[in-house]
């Protein structure tokens, strides 16, 4: 039988998963599809009822439900668990497993760029829904520090019940770091811009944006004019998204076919 899966989020337009997991679907010679489904929030426990009678094979998960779907779920990978955060649902024997591969695929998309993480210092602006993927990648990864900054107090406060090991920055106050990570929306569209001092704080910096469409954000262009190394999110989309196609293909790969 043909198995569906499909990512979910409001708004799902920009989503370039079925792209990516429909060519993988392809080259394995899987009968598969993968479409992109917009959902209200309502409507979430209806959509894992149909992996649970497989009607639906497996899910990714984007903003803003990757939080929500959780008390629907048996089973939370650790990652799922210490992130409050899922990004691939499927079943496994009678179980709804929930997944997070976002802190994987930031920790494999940085190391393909040879920057030194490992007692590092980080500023990470946001505090949305990917931001504790992206503090479990950095800690993994050893770095030394981590300060946060975000618009608005109540989230970055939020962030520090998480992780009681960061340090909040006023919004629009810039500490000294090494690494600098945009995992605000600031940058989706071509005009915007984030109100920081390049020219001081640019040079011989790494600066990493989560957005990957654009490929290159306001922040990452006058970072590099000022003598920063930039890096946007493409790599971090593209692993996460192969260790979530690992779970969905399971399904092709074990005794459920
Ligand atoms: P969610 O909050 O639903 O998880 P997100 O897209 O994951 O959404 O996160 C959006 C992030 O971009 C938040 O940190 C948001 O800041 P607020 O918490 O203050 O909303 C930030 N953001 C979006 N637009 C912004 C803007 N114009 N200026 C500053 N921060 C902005």
């Amino acid at each position: 039988m043909n198995k569906k899966f499909l990512v979910i989020g409001n708004p799902i337009e920009h989503s370039l998963s079925p792209k990516l997991h429909s060519y993988w679907i392809k080259k394995n010679n899987l009968r598969a599809t993968y479409d992109k489904k917009l959902l209200e929030q309502n409507e979430v426990q209806k959509i894992i009822l149909d992996i649970r009678e497989e009607k639906i094979h497996g899910l990714n998960i984007t903003v803003p439900f990757k939080k929500v779907v959780i008390p629907f779920l048996d089973i939370l990978s650790n990652e799922a668990r210490i992130s409050e955060s899922v990004n691939t649902i499927y079943k496994d024997k009678d179980k709804i497993i929930g997944d997070n591969t976002d802190i994987d695929g930031f920790k494999t998309g940085l190391e393909t760029t040879n920057q030194i993480i490992k007692n590092k210092e980080a500023f990470i602006l946001g505090a949305g829904g990917v931001v504790p993927s992206i503090i479990i990648a950095l800690k993994k990864m050893q770095i030394s520090k981590i300060y946060l900054s975000n618009r608005t107090d109540l989230k970055a406060l939020e962030m520090k019940k998480l992780f009681p090991e960061i340090k909040i920055i006023e919004w629009g106050k810039t500490p000294n770091f090494d690494i600098i990570i945009n995992a605000t929306s600031i940058g989706l569209n071509d005009k915007d811009e984030i109100n920081i001092d390049y020219r001081n704080i640019s040079k011989n910096k790494f600066f990493y944006d989560v957005i990957y469409n654009p490929k290159e954000t306001n922040f990452l262009r006058k970072a590099k004019q000022f003598g920063a190394q930039t890096e946007n999110g493409k790599m971090m989309f593209v692993y996460q998204a192969q260790k979530s196609f690992f779970h969905l293909a399971q399904y092709f790969t074990s005794s459920r076919q």
